[in-house]
């Protein structure tokens, strides 16, 4: 199956093992990630993130990855990965988590079935569990074209709800930044661009997409070097 973000984690920072060192390490900090701890990510992609979580942790207990996509050409190591929506994993297992990890994934589920997860995810998750939603920071750098700002603007706007529906039903405790320095040629980011490894690139035409190509081949430098920086907001 080819997922709508398939080409998400493929191969750029998004799945560098520095990338996920940097956020594992700051998770482990601000989190208080101990050996113990039962994680579940939910929309894990290819798994990057667990994997380098379990190994910088120690985690005694396989970390749990839900990816309806089943990634051929990656094989996480010390993580099992169930391949199913959210919604029918929580219905179908009855695993009890410390931490619920939610990155870049809560705004692609429609609003029943995020219902449906706020509700059921309360049988899943004990007394002073986490739940740590990730998604891109409002003011982001990423190197952009017209079209590309307006969607993601709309999409970036839909963190607010989530963040309304998410405190109706937990308490938001702290939330920080987490910042990655980027450096990528020009080339190799109109490659991702032109594989939409955004979910915003997806409904474009193909025209729509070399027009963006072109916007961005006359307005960066040959090589792109900014920030791309997610908000972590952490509930219980
Ligand atoms: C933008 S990607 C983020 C992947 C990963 N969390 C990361 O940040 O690298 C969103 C992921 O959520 C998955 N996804 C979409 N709908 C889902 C659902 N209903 N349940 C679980 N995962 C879902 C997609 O297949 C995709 O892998």
């Amino acid at each position: 199956m080819n997922s709508p973000c398939y080409n998400w984690d493929r191969s750029s920072w998004l799945s560098s093992k520095e990338y996920f060192e940097k956020l594992s390490s700051q998770l482990i900090e601000f989190l208080d990630i101990t050996e113990e701890k039962k994680i579940l990510d939910v929309g894990c992609g290819r798994g990057h993130l667990l994997e380098t979580l379990s190994l910088k942790a120690n985690l005694i207990n396989q970390p749990v990855g839900v990816e309806p996509v089943k990634h051929d050409d990656f094989v996480p190591q010390n993580i099992k990965i169930f391949h199913s929506s959210i919604n029918s994993f929580l219905n179908e297992n009855n695993f009890q988590f410390d931490l619920v990890i939610l990155k870049q994934v809560l705004h692609l589920l429609t609003l029943d079935e995020r219902k449906k997860f706020y509700h059921d995810i309360k049988n899943h998750i004990n007394e002073d569990a986490n739940i740590v939603f990730i998604h891109m920071n409002d003011q982001t750098e990423i190197p952009l074209f017209p079209l590309m700002e307006n969607k993601l603007q709309q999409s970036l706007k839909s963190h607010k709800l989530l963040l309304e529906e998410l405190t109706q039903k937990f308490n938001l405790l702290k939330m920080f930044n987490f910042n990655y320095h980027v450096k990528i040629s020009l080339e190799e980011y109109l490659e991702m661009i032109s594989n939409r490894y955004m979910t915003v690139l997806l409904d474009l035409s193909k025209k729509e997409i070399e027009g963006g190509i072109d916007f961005i081949k006359k307005n960066y430098p040959k090589q792109l070097v900014f920030q791309d920086t997610l908000t972590i907001k952490v509930f219980n």
